[in-house]
């Protein structure tokens, strides 16, 4: 299953429910993989250790007062003392080493938590545009925050409640069989209608949760898509459709964890009749075996203490299954993206990207970014070091695309790009981002100062080199007339500036990380006409020397080119200067002559 079509609500075929099943050991050590992993190790078995001498105190204690009960018997008052006193003193030992039991594993809870994030949210930033391209933004979103919670339930009290249980459990029932095996039948013949009634209930709550976490996803992606798009909705009053559609999802979330929940609740009303049963059953065969003088009071009073305790570690672990499994299925996902391949690698043999003044080459360049669909046909170009190349064409016609595959988001199908005789598919992408710097129609900004976003271009940046840049960029006097000049804070996107100035600050920061090779897409189309003048100037400056490449529609941007590239259809259907183009009659000339009508060229 790829992650792309996990989270989808199609009912599971047979041969998924299968998977389900084989995957929960590889899974649940895979979690818990990153809280015993390096260091982890020691503080675990240390964990473990310190719990079972917790709960070897707490198994004493029944033996003890039972013993007390026979003394109070035999009317023996030293020895009611003595084995109160080591009651006592045992119950202290269990109080004290559980508390230092629960501070290792909640360390390592924490410790689990935080390298399992890392690692998730370092692989993210691992892959490439192509799996973000089927992967909704909200709906990762979602996947990361809400099967991160369902594992940190896990890591914080499943685990070491479950070690708990479980050496409980182990423990009493060696005892107990050491005590008195009679008494021990009768206690354990409840559990198997225990569990079973346990693992009906599982049956029923496990889908209903994963289900319930899908619904989850669903909900949380839309909403996060209907934020991000609130102007897009008001603007076309789509504001009751918009709350209809959430009404709609949260229902089904609504529907689907009531029942879910519902299944998970019964299991306790389950485990205190079964608790009750027990008792019963074991006082009646500890009754028989008094009358017949083969047990004391005492020693059924301490069988009591143990099968009062073997309750608590049982339904703690019918209780933690949907813990548990919401975990595994939290992880199943998680892990999914953990496993995803970036679609683009560095070759094992690749190297850095060395400048040697930016001579650009593709030969015979082919692309899809699905199979099947040429968005590239034979693009053959050169650009020359310190040669700035216009693109231009109609939308669609793939513009931005052949940016794409230069830096390397995209690998080519066929053909070869050549970058100051160094074959792309041989450099690392790190060196090559480091290099080629880009400024997209869409300024990205994020929620931090001006300054801050200016220095996200390079690490070291300091405050005197960005501001330089913005000056250049001509960006400095709205900084400056901003409410807390370079200090002053961008919401989310910089939606609280213009597209221009927001283009202006990209701009700039193209500047501070000084990027050898430069590629504008569309980095004017937003502005006013006087904007995109000081815009040019700045740009100007930025590209001076540097191989640069200019995509726009507006031609004026690129009439002074080097090289003008015209793209339709994913095909370089001319090439040269303005006036050669102009010259030629073509294409350009037409694609000119109507930005130009009535302006006259
Ligand atoms: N991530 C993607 N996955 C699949 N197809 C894509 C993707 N990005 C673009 N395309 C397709 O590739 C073709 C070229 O897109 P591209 O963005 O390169 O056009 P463009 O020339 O830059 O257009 P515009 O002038 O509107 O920016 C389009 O048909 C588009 O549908
Ligand atoms: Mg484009």
């Amino acid at each position: 299953m790829t992650a792309a079509t996990a989270t989808k609500t199609k009912p599971e075929t047979a041969a998924q429910k299968a998977e389900r099943k084989e995957d929960f050991i590889p899974i649940f050590k895979r979690l818990l993989d990153y809280m015993t992993r390096d260091e982890g190790a020691g503080k675990f078995y240390l964990g473990m250790a310190v719990r079972f001498v917790a709960v070897a105190a707490l198994i004493a204690i029944p033996f003890m007062t039972g013993n007390a009960v026979d003394a109070i018997a035999g009317g023996d008052m030293a020895a009611l003392q003595a084995w109160l006193m080591a009651a006592l003193a045992a119950t202290a030992i269990f109080i004290a080493l559980s508390a230092w039991a629960e501070t290792i594993f909640s360390k390592l809870a924490t410790t689990a938590l935080y390298r399992l994030q890392m690692h998730l949210f370092g692989h993210l930033q691992t892959l490439s545009l192509s799996f973000f391209d089927r992967q909704p933004v909200g709906e990762l979103m979602s996947r990361v925050s809400n099967d991160s919670e369902a594992i940190s339930i896990f890591y914080e009290s499943a685990v070491s409640q479950l070690i708990r249980a479980g050496m409980q459990l182990l423990l009493l029932l060696v005892v107990m069989f050491f005590l008195n095996w009679q008494m021990t039948l009768a206690a354990l013949l409840i559990v198997p209608v225990m569990l079973g009634l346990s693992a009906i209930i599982e049956r029923v709550a496990t889908p209903a949760f994963a289900k319930m976490q899908e619904e989850m996803g669903e909900l949380s992606g839309f909403q996060e898509e209907t934020l991000a798009g609130h102007k897009v909705i008001i603007a076309n009053r789509r504001n009751d459709w918009a709350a209809a559609a959430n009404e709609a999802y949260a229902k089904r979330v609504f529907d689907v964890g009531s029942h879910a929940f519902f299944s998970s609740l019964l299991q306790t009303p389950v485990t205190m009749a079964s608790a009750t049963m027990m008792i019963i059953l074991v006082l009646t065969v500890g009754g028989l075996l008094v009358a017949n003088g083969q047990l004391s009071v005492g020693e059924v009073i301490a069988f009591m203490g143990y099968a009062g305790l073997l309750a608590s570690p049982l339904s703690i672990i019918a209780n933690l299954t949907s813990t548990v499994l919401n975990a595994i299925a939290g992880g199943r996902r998680v892990f999914a993206i953990i496993d995803e391949q970036p679609a683009v690698k560095d070759a094992p043999d690749a190297k850095d990207y060395e400048f040697k003044g930016g001579h650009i080459l593709f030969e015979d360049v082919d692309f899809s970014y699905t199979p099947g669909r040429k968005i590239l046909r034979h693009n053959t170009f050169e650009a020359k070091p310190g040669q700035k190349i216009g693109i231009c064409g109609p939308t669609g016609a793939g513009k931005s695309t052949i940016i794409n595959i230069l830096t390397r988001y995209y690998d080519v199908d066929s053909g070869r790009i050549v970058i100051d005789g160094q074959p792309l598919e041989k450099l690392t992408q790190r060196s090559l981002r480091e290099q080629v710097g880009v400024v997209l129609q869409e300024a990205y900004l994020f929620s931090d100062t001006v300054m801050n976003n200016l220095k996200y271009a390079r690490k070291g940046a300091t405050d005197e080199e960005c501001i330089a840049a913005a000056k250049q960029a001509n960006a400095h006097e709205f900084i400056m007339n901003l409410p807390q000049g370079y200090d002053t804070m961008l919401t989310e996107r910089g939606a609280n500036l213009s597209q221009g100035q927001r283009q202006m600050i990209t701009i700039a920061r193209a500047m501070v990380a000084q990027p050898k090779i430069l590629i504008l897409d569309e980095a004017t189309s937003n502005v006013d006409t006087r904007t995109e003048k000081l815009i040019n100037e700045g740009l100007a400056r930025l590209m001076e020397g540097r191989t640069s490449f200019v995509i726009a529609h507006r031609l004026s941007t690129i009439q002074d080119s080097d090289r003008i590239l015209v793209l339709n259809a994913g095909e370089i259907i001319e090439q040269g200067t303005h006036d050669e183009l102009m010259a030629r009659r073509g294409f350009y000339y037409d694609l000119y002559m109507s930005q130009f009508k009535g302006k006259g060229p």
